[in-house]
């Protein structure tokens, strides 16, 4: 198991990675929060019983420990689940000592984190995310939250879990379409910040694809846990520098939200569109490269993602994009901060006007 750690103005906290890791958990517990008398384990009936069980044996019997499966998918970030959260916690006369654990993807750990956030001001909590995209990303750097009919996430606290447990072989039960949405997020580290790990995953993302080597896909979860801490560590609370992990994310969102949360799209493959339309804008800005835009796209070609944006973003529909863009946080005034390229491996952050500007980029 290795240990990497999560320093930010808040918190430092231990980051667990590991195959086969789970029933270790509660000996950590006992070391981390030896206070803890209940644990309310939020998670969904798509995630496999077996890992719930391996958890639920690994803490001390004299525990009250509850599963509370919420219904999967992003429309679960909701009020309504927070409420039934945040009313079982009263009821069962939870303290703040007690702890919440949240087994599963972005969306049960969006939700536990909020609710564990808000009962009685903070309540302890602990992050197994077991989907890709969790693992590399919404797990780490406390951002928490829930959605309602206007947007995406917009609704939520910065709050740091007292720490999280990767066991990458829970991977083995992830739909490869779950998969490619993680990768998605890998690959936005390498391009906002790492030209070398960009190299490498052009060396390696058939491997990490296949899923056949854990080994590479260790690495590749490693050096995303790293990008994304040393990102939280310069700016917990999204003040500057943490935007950049935005990379694609504005029309991503503006996707998804689009489709109403449906399996039309998942966040990944709206964050894969995402990235590419943030390139093509990159591009006619004059800061992206016509060489490294094609190298990017040839990546792209070469796992098959989809990378033609226009099959969802077209001159009929961009006002509808527009609305939605209009909405989201990074929105101020008439203008939104872009989170653009300069090259591979370097972001940059440039605000632009949210009108017209936009139409040539669909021609
Ligand atoms: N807080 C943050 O910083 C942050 C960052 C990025 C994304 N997010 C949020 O994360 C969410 C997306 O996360 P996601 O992609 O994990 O979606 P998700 O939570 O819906 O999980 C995707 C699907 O995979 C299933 N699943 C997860 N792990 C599994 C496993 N090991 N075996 C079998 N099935 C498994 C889930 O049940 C679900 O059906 C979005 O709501 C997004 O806004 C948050």
């Amino acid at each position: 198991m290795i240990t990497y750690t999560v320093k930010t103005k808040s918190k430092k906290y231990p980051i667990f990675i590991g195959k086969k890791i789970l029933q270790n958990i509660g000996k950590i517990q006992k070391k981390r929060l030896p206070n803890v008398k209940k644990i309310l384990l939020i998670s969904t009936r798509k995630i496999p019983l077996i890992y719930k069980l391996i958890v639920k044996k690994s803490f001390s019997k004299s525990l009250s420990f509850t599963i509370l499966n919420i219904n999967d998918g992003e429309k679960s970030k909701n009020f309504n689940n927070t409420i039934k959260i945040t009313n079982y916690l009263s009821k069962n006369n939870f303290t703040r000592d007690d702890l919440i654990i949240s087994l599963g993807g972005g969306v049960v750990g969006d939700l536990s984190g909020f609710a564990s956030s808000i009962f009685k001001r903070g309540i302890k909590f602990i992050q197994i995310p077991t989907s890709l995209l969790a693992q590399v990303d919404s797990s780490i750097g406390g951002k928490t939250g829930i959605n309602n009919k206007y947007g995406k996430n917009l609704i939520g606290t910065f709050s740091q879990p007292e720490f999280v447990m990767i066991d990458l072989s829970t991977l083995k039960t992830l739909p490869s379409r779950e998969f490619v949405s993680g990768f998605a997020e890998i690959l936005k580290y390498s391009l906002i910040m790492n030209s070398k790990f960009f190299v490498w995953l052009e060396k390696n993302s058939h491997h990490i694809l296949k899923k056949k080597k854990l080994s590479i896909i260790q690495k590749a979860v490693l050096e995303s846990c790293n990008c994304k801490s040393i990102i939280v560590k310069k700016d917990e609370k999204e003040k500057n520098i943490r935007a950049i992990l935005n990379f694609g994310h504005t029309f991503a969102h503006a996707l998804e939200t689009k489709f109403n949360y449906s399996s039309k799209i998942n966040h990944g493959e709206a964050v894969l569109i995402g990235m590419i339309v943030a390139c093509k804008i990159s591009l006619n800005y004059k800061l992206l490269s016509f060489k490294e835009f094609d190298r990017i796209i040839n990546f792209y070609k070469l796992n098959n993602f989809n990378y033609k944006y226009n099959n969802f973003l077209n001159t009929k529909n961009i006002g509808t994009f527009l609305k939605i863009m209009k909405k989201d946080k990074k929105f101020k005034g008439n203008q939104i901060n872009l989170i653009l390229l300069k090259n591979i491996g370097k972001a940059v952050i440039k605000k632009a006007d949210l009108n017209k500007s936009f139409f040539p980029l669909l021609k």
